[in-house]
């Protein structure tokens, strides 16, 4: 693209943990990320950490952070809903030894040691790493034999002297400059308003997939574990500020058709009487008005020959297709942009829920594209 040889400036609304961000920083550009989920933002900026760090000082650290004094210290999640065991439960996400191994490094570790966030970062990971489920596609599944695999504190040490050791080769192969990322923590659609006119030379994200998943349940574990949220009320709220591409919230109602193409999809979703969820067709007009609303900002915060790269995946709810690549192409143009092309990606396997009454003949190939928008 021209400007290529400079220094870039990018945005990424949809920024997760962050690929785009370090991608762009390591090639020399800098970066905004805005990310909805505090622990995603939290992971986003960890990864970004700029700075070194000698061998002396990391073999002191995790001395300190595993070695010395108390090797487990009561967790605060300890008796809460799932995440410990307790009477009467059955299943349980972490072992109560495994709580406590991360309440004592948790305890140790603070903002004048080495790399606080990446560390911490490593911790929650290697917690993740010997907790009793994992993530499967949009849950969390239990671990087969999980109760055998007996996890505990020692697990948990183990792990993140491994992964902070990682952290450590990264930040010495190749440390990032300073001051290349900024990552705001925050709901994209109010916060790209806050970003300069024609600040950003190039859009990178990948938004929330039309798929009706919620990944705020995936990553709870996670976002307890880090007290990025104190209780379930909290965690609704991060739910309720996620695009509307899902139904887990009771969302405000759409009011815009941000495409004609919307007009006959509509129409054939409301008439199904197979819909696993009545909000469906809501849902999907209300994800076209949130994607109006980011490329519209993305389009101001752009400069006059800058590029918007989107991959997004499309969907089918009861057979019928969604085109999302397409339907979104049209809205940007709508906000100014020029549709430079289309590419599919690759093709998609539909999940398992949304299809069970279909006939294999019924069944659309969904695809992921890549959206490229010039200004
Ligand atoms: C497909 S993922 C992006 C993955 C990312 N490219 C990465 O490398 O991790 C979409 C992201 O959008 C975030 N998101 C959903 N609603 C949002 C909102 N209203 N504002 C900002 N981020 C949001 C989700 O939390 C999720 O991390």
């Amino acid at each position: 693209m021209r400007g290529c040889g400079r220094r870039l400036r990018l945005l990424d609304p949809f920024a997760g943990s962050g690929t785009s961000l370090v991608a762009a920083a390591r090639l020399g550009h800098s970066a905004t990320g805005l990310e909805v989920n505090p622990f995603l933002a939290f992971a986003a900026g960890a990864k970004c950490y700029a700075g070194t760090w000698a061998e002396k000082g990391f073999n002191r650290t995790i001395d300190r952070l595993c070695g010395n004094g108390r090797l487990e210290v009561r967790s605060p999640l300890e008796g809460v809903s799932t995440f410990t065991e307790r009477e009467g439960a059955s299943r349980w996400l972490f072992n109560r030894s495994v709580a406590r191994g991360f309440s004592a490094i948790d305890s140790k570790l603070d903002r004048r040691t080495g790399p606080y966030a990446p560390l911490r970062l490593a911790l929650l990971a290697a917690a993740m790493e010997c907790c009793n489920a994992r993530p499967d596609g949009k849950c969390l599944r239990y671990r087969q034999n999980w109760e055998s695999l007996g996890y505990s504190s020692e697990d948990l040490r183990a792990s993140f002297q491994k992964r902070a050791r990682i952290i450590f080769e990264d930040l010495t192969a190749q440390p990032l400059p300073r001051n290349a990322v900024k990552v705001r923590h925050g709901d994209a659609r109010a916060s790209i308003r806050r970003i300069r006119s024609e600040s950003h030379d190039l859009l990178v994200t990948s938004p929330p997939y039309l798929n009706s998943f919620d990944y705020t349940d995936v990553y709870r574990p996670e976002m307890f574990l880090g007290g990025f949220v104190q209780d379930n009320q909290d965690l609704y709220e991060v739910r309720l500020r996620t695009v509307r591409s899902h139904v887990q919230a009771n969302w405000r109602k759409p009011i815009n058709v941000a495409s004609p193409m919307l007009v006959p999809l509509l129409e054939r979703l409301n008439g199904s009487d197979r819909l696993w969820d009545h909000r469906i067709p809501s849902m999907v007009q209300a994800y076209f008005e949130d994607m109006q609303d980011i490329l519209r900002e993305g389009y101001r915060a752009t400069r006059k020959g800058g590029q918007a790269w989107i991959v997004v995946s499309t969907s089918a709810y009861d057979g019928i297709e969604i085109p999302v690549d397409l339907i979104i192409a049209d809205i940007a143009t709508r906000q100014g942009w020029l549709l430079v092309s289309v590419n599919v990606l690759r093709g998609l396997r539909a999940s398992g829920q949304h299809w069970k009454h279909l006939s294999p003949g019924a069944k659309p190939p969904l695809r992921e594209s890549l959206i490229i928008l010039h200004k």
